[in-house]
């Protein structure tokens, strides 16, 4: 793994969002009814809620959750360039991944959460 890659890596760990809390949040079966997932914005419970839509079996060619191969690939422009491509949205990926009433910071830690569940919990393909 080169340099760049742990430095990228390391971002998302230093702020807390690691996969056993992920677990643990995702198994509260509160968290599944619509009213709750859209009240609740921690990172997690918007990935759940909308992004999974497509990220969650990469329908339409979207970065599939999981897929760490895929995801290096694009943070290697940095993660600002993923997150200002994402929220402007492209070529089916939709302005701010259809959820404009997250804020920048809210949007992008949906993204840090989706890009460190990705390496560090990869999924076969
Ligand atoms: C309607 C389907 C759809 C939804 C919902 C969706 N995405 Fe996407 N997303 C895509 C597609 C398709 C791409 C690939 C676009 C491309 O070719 O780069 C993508 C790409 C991305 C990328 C990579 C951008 C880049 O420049 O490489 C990020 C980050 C992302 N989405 C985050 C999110 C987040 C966060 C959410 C939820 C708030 C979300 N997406 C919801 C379809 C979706």
């Amino acid at each position: 793994m080169n340099r760049k890659i742990i430095m990228l890596l390391a971002i998302p760990m230093a702020i807390g969002f690691s996969s056993s809390q992920a677990a643990d949040k995702a198994a509260k079966p509160d968290a599944k009814t619509p009213a709750a997932t859209m009240a609740d914005r921690s990172p997690e419970a918007v990935v759940n809620s909308k992004c999974i839509e497509c990220h969650g079996s990469g329908k339409t060619h979207s970065p599939r959750i999981g897929d760490r191969e895929e995801w290096t690939k694009r943070a290697s422009k940095g993660l600002d360039g993923l997150v200002l491509g994402a929220t402007r949205g492209h070529d089916g990926m939709p302005a701010r991944g259809g959820r404009p009433d997250l804020t920048d910071a809210e949007f992008k830690a949906a993204i840090f959460y989706m890009f460190a569940k990705s390496v560090s919990e990869p999924v076969k393909k």
